[in-house]
Order: structure tokens, then C-alpha cells, then sequence
């Protein structure tokens, strides 16, 4: 059997292909039809994919430089290989940390504090509670065209200064060095031309705004963006590979099982960007 496009999953996006094995190599004809499909959904479903890090990392490259994965870790975590994400502590044991304001449990687009953050991110499945763990997505172009044309006209040109730890505070944002950057806060997306939100956590504040105000429209663009119509769970399954648009989307893992007591095990990889206009 061939590769096979599925229908799209839900309003906010996202489509399941089958009949590929992403541990081959990757034929043109395959990977034009994903990037279709990515282009036009903005997130794909893989089921069923046993890849090591090493094959997940060559999949991933069809489609652009791999980013290291930052905020230190070991060299064999960040070259070469997809990294692990997990709920496990050093020790390998299950570990609470979603009330962190720097966890991948609050809204966000990654690494959006950098001068030029990731075209799209990958996770693969590897291990996963008994239920729940899911991973939410909001699209962004959907918020964006959902938005009373008075408000587009008075955001229209604004600039979010990200900053990684932002929402925590200065004594969080002190614990990593990199400088406040700035990316519009209506974004063109670059294969479609379309306008979407940027914004999520690490936003600080509006470049040329009294801070607590742009704060606080960042919050109010950011529930507006997350409602329940523009958004889709994953629940995800052993062996799914899921890649998204962070051009586009937010995502955040869900807090709906027991993170002190099961495991969650995910290998990512993060394809590099260009630098949002
Ligand atoms: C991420 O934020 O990159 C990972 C989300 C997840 O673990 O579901």
C-alpha cells in the first residue's frame, strides 16, 4: 500500500497519513505530498512508527537544518539524534513539573525568543501513561481571521518582545542569558502568504507599549486564540509521530494524567525556521 492522505482531523487542522514507514528513506514524491499536507493542515499524524533517535533525526532532515536542542544536556542529546523530552527526573522517575512557567504545559510556540525560531517541531511517541498526556494545538491563522477588524487594524504593525522565562519573571529569566528579541505580532505565514497570531508564553510585552498594557493585550489575544473552536487534542498512541507549524500553531501538553506516578516518554526534533516577517 502507498501513502495515503486521510481526511483533515478537525476545524483547527491536522490529517493522518498511513502506508509510509519514516525509518526508509524518504522517496521526492513522498515527502512533496507531506509537505502538501503540512502546508495545507498544519499538522501531521504518523501511527504506527518504530524510529530510533538516529532514523527520527534523518526523517527529520528532509526537511531543513536540525536545531541543537538547547538549555544545555549532554553532547549525545544534541547532535545527530532526536532529544528525549520526558516527565522523568535524573534518576529516571516520574516527576510533577507542569506548574512551572517555563513548562511546555502553558501555551506556546517554540522557541519563539529566538531571532529566528523553528519552521516545525516532531515528537514521537515512545512511552505514554495509560491515558491521557495529550498534546493541544490552536491555530493561529484561525484567531487571527476570528478577530473584530477594528482589533487587526490596531495590531497590525505591533512587535512582541519575546523573552525565554518572560511569564516568570525577572529571577526566572535570569536563569538563562538570552536577550529580549523581537517578531510581529501578526505573522505572514511564509508558504501561504495567510496572517496568523505569534504570541504565547515567553511573550513579554509590545515593543513601544507601556509594558503591564502589552502584557495585558497579549493575554487577551491569547485567550481569544486558545478558544475551544481553533483547537485540536492529540491523544496520542505508542509509535505516533506528530510534526507541526510552529509558524501557525500553539501547542501545549495537557496535564491530564498523573505526572508523579506514570511515565511519558517523547523523542523531538525541531527543524530550523526563517526569521518571521
Ligand atoms: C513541546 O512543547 O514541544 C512538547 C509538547 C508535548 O510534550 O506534548
Amino acid at each position: 500500500m502507498g501513502l495515503v492522505v486521510g481526511p483533515r482531523l478537525s476545524a483547527a487542522g491536522g490529517v493522518v497519513i498511513s502506508g509510509i514507514d519514516l525509518a526508509e528513506h524518504l522517496v521526492p514524491e513522498a515527502r512533496a505530498r507531506i509537505i502538501e499536507a503540512f502546508r495545507d493542515h498544519h499538522f501531521v499524524v504518523f501511527p504506527g512508527q518504530a524510529l530510533t533517535r538516529e532514523r527520527q533525526y534523518q526523517y527529520a532532515r528532509n526537511f531543513g537544518e536540525i536545531e541543537p536542542h538547547g538549555g544545555g544536556g549532554s553532547p549525545d542529546k544534541r547532535y545527530a539524534v532526536a532529544h528525549v523530552i520526558s516527565n522523568l527526573d535524573k534518576d529516571g522517575n516520574p516527576v510533577d513539573r507542569s506548574s512551572s512557567p517555563v513548562s511546555n504545559y502553558r501555551w506556546h510556540t517554540d522557541k519563539s525568543y529566538h531571532p529566528v525560531p523553528p519552521l516545525l517541531t516532531m515528537l514521537h511517541a515512545v512511552e505514554l501513561p495509560p491515558s491521557g498526556g495529550d498534546t493541544e494545538f490552536a491555530n493561529t491563522l484561525m484567531g487571527y481571521a476570528a478577530l473584530p477588524e477594528e482589533t487587526k487594524r490596531r495590531i497590525a504593525g505591533l512587535r512582541v518582545v519575546f523573552c525565554w522565562g518572560a511569564s516568570g519573571g525577572k529571577s526566572i529569566m535570569a536563569m538563562r542569558e538570552d536577550p529580549p528579541i523581537d517578531h510581529p505580532l501578526v505573522r505572514t505565514h511564509p508558504d501561504t502568504g495567510n496572517k496568523a497570531l505569534y504570541l504565547g508564553n515567553h511573550a513579554w510585552h509590545i515593543r513601544g507599549m507601556p509594558e503591564s498594557e502589552g502584557a495585558a493585550l497579549l493575554e487577551e489575544l491569547l485567550e481569544h486564540a486558545t478558544q475551544r473552536q481553533f483547537v485540536y487534542a492529540h491523544r496520542w498512541r505508542k509509535g505516533d509521530l506528530v510534526m507541526w507549524d510552529n509558524r501557525c500553531l500553539l501547542h501545549r501538553a495537557v496535564a491530564n494524567y498523573d505526572m508523579g506516578k506514570y511515565r511519558r516518554v517523547m523523542h523531538r526534533s525541531v527543524v530550523r525556521g526563517t526569521v518571521p516577517f
